[in-house]
């Protein structure tokens, strides 16, 4: 099977590739303490090993359960926030037809709550609950957290009136801590079956466990060949070979290289619009693990060649601030012609017989050369097409990379202390009671 790969040939060009070897012995080191787990965070690296030592009896439970609900839901509500939902929302939204809320297939439509405290949100969410058959996966590592917490009561509220209390038991699904959190005990209060978060995965890095799993497994997808890219992605992590050959070490060298060098934000950018959930799982990925003790390049995404009709001005010419990190995908699989047409009104015939691939390819190296021309460094990674395998390789490999890229950084990629700021603040004004 092809393996991810990392080119930074544009980098060596600009500043010679011996300046990015400098980073070599920091970047192995931040690699060792990964793997011996003796830097601050150790206590966070249960996703390291993951995909291999994922308890083989719990996925099968969840599988059962996947096929018992999905046999009675239209409609399937993952109840999360952060990293208890964007990495299923990643891995889905990249498979499913971009069509699927209208054309539904045989799997249950994945919704989302939990993410959001919008009113309009729920609202719209409970008309469309009313129409449909449902079931529910709440989501929550600590089982404390506001947001899912407010929407869990919301839609349980409303899955109790409509099947009744004993029916609703059947429909929910909890994902949480092993021994406590509010989840926890509603959960084991109500019956309802549960799934383990392991206390050494912490959110962002836990979409291989029954946080991403499940709904993935739900929408249809196939999680054994998610777990089996993830695996490959994390022998070739693993391997004491060549530098060059360890896809994660050079990403993580040379975004390290260019905040070095002044950049401070980074452009997660693809001509696939159906992987923007993976530049929002990335974000976070990337944001909450190394955006500490004021350090860390800001993660930001665009999707092109949409947003180089809004953003392409900037980036082009706007302040000299940014890195590029293209996502290309080499076989998307798909072929649509650009017809002929015989009167050629609006002079396009030149693209005639060429599939829409071959043109968005060289939207991505006109693209990519136009951004290097305006002084934007830019690193390509490419995947050999967008399936569970490959998403599968994607997310380990950012994940590796992340956590060697966060010490080299010299942050603990593994807290975010900073995010209690903003709950201390809506608590006290909601009257929570110690606030
Ligand atoms: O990465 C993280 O730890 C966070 O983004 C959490 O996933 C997010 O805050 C949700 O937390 P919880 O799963 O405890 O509800």
């Amino acid at each position: 099977m092809e393996h991810l790969t990392v080119d930074i040939s544009h980098i060596a060009a600009q500043y010679g590739r011996e300046a990015i070897d400098q980073l070599r012995t920091e970047v192995l080191a931040a690699r060792t303490h990964l793997l011996e787990g003796d830097a601050e965070g150790n206590d966070f690296l249960g996703w390291v090993n993951l995909p291999e030592e994922y308890d083989k009896a719990e996925y099968a439970r969840m599988k059962a359960d996947v096929a018992r609900l999905g046999a009675k839901s239209r409609v399937f509500v993952v109840v999360g926030i952060g990293g208890s939902y964007l990495g299923a929302r990643m891995v889905i939204e990249a498979l499913q037809s971009e069509f699927a809320s209208m054309v539904r297939g045989e799997r249950p439509y994945v919704v989302y709550a939990g993410h959001t405290l919008s009113e309009d949100y729920y609202s719209q969410l409970l008309t469309l609950l009313d129409h449909e058959d449902y079931s529910v996966a709440v989501i929550s590592k600590s089982g404390t957290t506001t947001e899912p917490a407010v929407a869990f009561r919301i839609v349980k509220a409303h899955l109790e009136s409509k099947y009744g209390k004993a029916e609703a038991a059947q429909r929910i699904v909890a994902v949480t801590d092993a021994r406590k959190g509010a989840l926890h005990d509603i959960a084991a209060k109500e019956g309802y079956p549960s799934y383990v978060i392991p206390d050494n995965v912490g959110g962002r890095f836990s979409v291989l466990t029954p946080v991403g799993l499940l709904p993935i497994a739900m929408a249809g997808f196939d999680t054994d060949r998610l777990l089996q890219g993830a695996r490959d992605m994390r022998t070739l992590c693993m391997a004491d070979g060549a530098f060059d050959d360890n896809p994660a070490l050079v990403y993580a060298a040379v975004r390290n290289f260019l905040y070095r060098k002044g950049i401070k934000v980074e452009m997660l950018v693809s001509c696939q619009p159906n992987l923007r959930y993976l530049a929002e799982w990335w974000k976070q990925l990337y944001g909450e693990s190394e955006g500490k003790d004021h350090k860390g390049l800001l993660p930001h995404s665009l999707s092109i060649t949409t947003d180089l009709h809004s953003m392409g001005q900037y980036v082009q010419d706007g302040e000299r601030l940014m890195m590029e990190t293209m996502v290309r995908v080499k076989n998307p699989g798909s072929r649509v012609p650009v017809p002929t047409d015989d009167q050629n009104l609006d002079g396009i015939n030149y693209l005639a017989s060429k599939s829409l691939t071959q043109i968005n390819d060289c939207a991505a190296e006109g693209t990519i050369q136009a951004h290097l021309d305006g002084g934007v460094p830019v690193v390509e990674i490419a995947v050999d097409r967008i399936d569970e395998y490959n998403l599968g390789q994607m997310i380990y490999f950012f994940e590796f990379a992340c956590g060697v890229s966060g010490y080299t950084l010299g942050v603990n990629p593994f807290n975010q202390p900073g995010v209690e700021a903003y709950k201390k603040n809506m608590f006290h004004l909601l009257g929570k009671p110690g606030f």
